[in-house]
């Protein structure tokens, strides 16, 4: 028998987050993909108030006010500034309320499998304020494993690779478990870094993050390009004179500079591919790897991949949504769910369970 409290979970919110480095992904059961926003804060330095949150704060970014701080609450994965991380979280999950059910009674949050006890706690805390019911968290891999269809039923493995703006997840699933997984502070947002510094040192030109991030998913590519003389007019500040300036910069000129910090990524992808048991490597060989992640839209991607490391390379259907759908999916397997979820920090692998006496 159901009882009134079982039956109300199938009319309420089942919220999923992602809670990433350079976005927020809420999805909710029934509605699919609710609110997708930069997690970004702007911060009146004066007040110490927070005066936009989300894209409204994005776009102020390069462009603030004499007193406004635009800056992201979280690094390479991870919790860095709480207090900030909390509002924008609660403001994110009341943002995604409005339209549906105002009551959340259960919300799924996603994890880097590496996390510290404190991180872990840090991101708890900052969703029980947020007022999003019974958070179950679980590892980011699997999410983006589910999310890009891989079946929880599959024996077999799948090796899925995430690369986000700050971090690259590499995850082996096999029956719904991570048999392997590795996760690294290099993602899509080290190549603006990459760009800025290029531009700065070769060119003479300071540009701000809505630049790089435009040339990087307009312009760029990692595959050595066919016309290498294509070239984009871009604008700064002039290093030496500080000047509004401008320069041309060729599509072969920023080719290097994308393929270094790539080269990187798939060197930690081949790398983690050599620490895989005999029959789970097997099966990846067979298969290959799946992207999911932002940074898995980059020009050429797939095929660079391919060619380092050997391998069939495929990118999940909208890859930045595949690890946000992979944990409202959860909600459709509950005893999966309560398998998977890692809710008691001290059981998670790599943490540190404190010695009681
Ligand atoms: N078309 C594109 N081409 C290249 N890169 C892109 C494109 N679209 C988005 N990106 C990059 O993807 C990154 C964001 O990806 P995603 O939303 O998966 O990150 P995240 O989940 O917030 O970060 P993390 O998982 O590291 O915490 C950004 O660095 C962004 O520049
Ligand atoms: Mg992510």
């Amino acid at each position: 028998m159901m009882g009134i409290t079982s039956l109300k979970k199938f009319v309420t919110d089942s919220m999923a987050v992602d809670l990433g480095t350079a976005s927020t992904l809420i999805a909710v059961k029934g509605r699919d993909i609710v609110l997708d926003e930069p997690s970004v804060v702007a911060v009146n330095e004066l007040t110490n108030g927070i005066v936009a949150y989300g894209q409204e704060a994005f776009d102020m970014r390069g462009r603030e006010g004499r007193d406004i701080t635009v800056l992201a609450p979280l690094i390479g994965g991870v919790v860095a500034d709480f207090e900030h991380t909390k509002k924008m979280l609660a403001y994110f999950v009341k943002k995604a309320k409005t339209g549906g059910s105002q009551v959340s009674l259960q919300a799924v949050m996603s994890m880097l499998s590496d996390v510290t006890h404190v991180e872990q706690r840090a991101l708890l805390n900052a969703a029980e304020e947020a007022h999003i019911g019974k958070v179950f968290m679980m590892e980011e891999g699997l999410a983006a494993a589910f999310g890009s269809g891989v079946s929880s039923k599959d024996k077999r493995a799948s090796a899925i690779v995430d690369i986000g703006a700050g971090t690259t997840n590499i995850a082996i699933v096999a029956k719904g478990t991570i048999v392997h997984s590795r996760s690294e502070r290099i993602g899509s947002m080290d190549i603006n870094l990459a760009l800025a510094n290029h531009l700065r040192r070769h060119r003479g030109l300071q540009v701000g993050d809505e630049t790089t991030e435009k040339l990087k998913t307009d312009f760029a590519t990692v595959i050595l390009p066919t016309d290498i003389g294509k070239t984009v007019h871009t604008r700064g500040r002039d290093v030496q004179t500080g000047s509004p300036a401008a320069v041309e910069v060729t599509v072969g000129e920023i080719y290097p500079v994308i393929e270094s910090i790539m080269r990187r990524i798939a060197h930690v992808v081949a790398d983690t591919l050599t620490e895989l048991q005999p029959e789970v490597a097997a099966d990846i060989f067979d298969r290959g790897i799946i992207l999911t992640g932002g940074g898995a839209l980059l020009n050429g991607i797939d095929q660079y991949l391919r060619e380092k490391v050997n391998l069939p390379v495929i990118i999940s259907d909208e890859p930045r949504y595949a690890t946000v759908r992979g944990l409202l999916h959860m909600f459709e397997e509950p005893e999966l769910l309560a398998k998977v979820s890692r809710n008691e920090p001290h059981i998670l692998q790599n943490s540190e369970v404190p010695f009681e006496a």
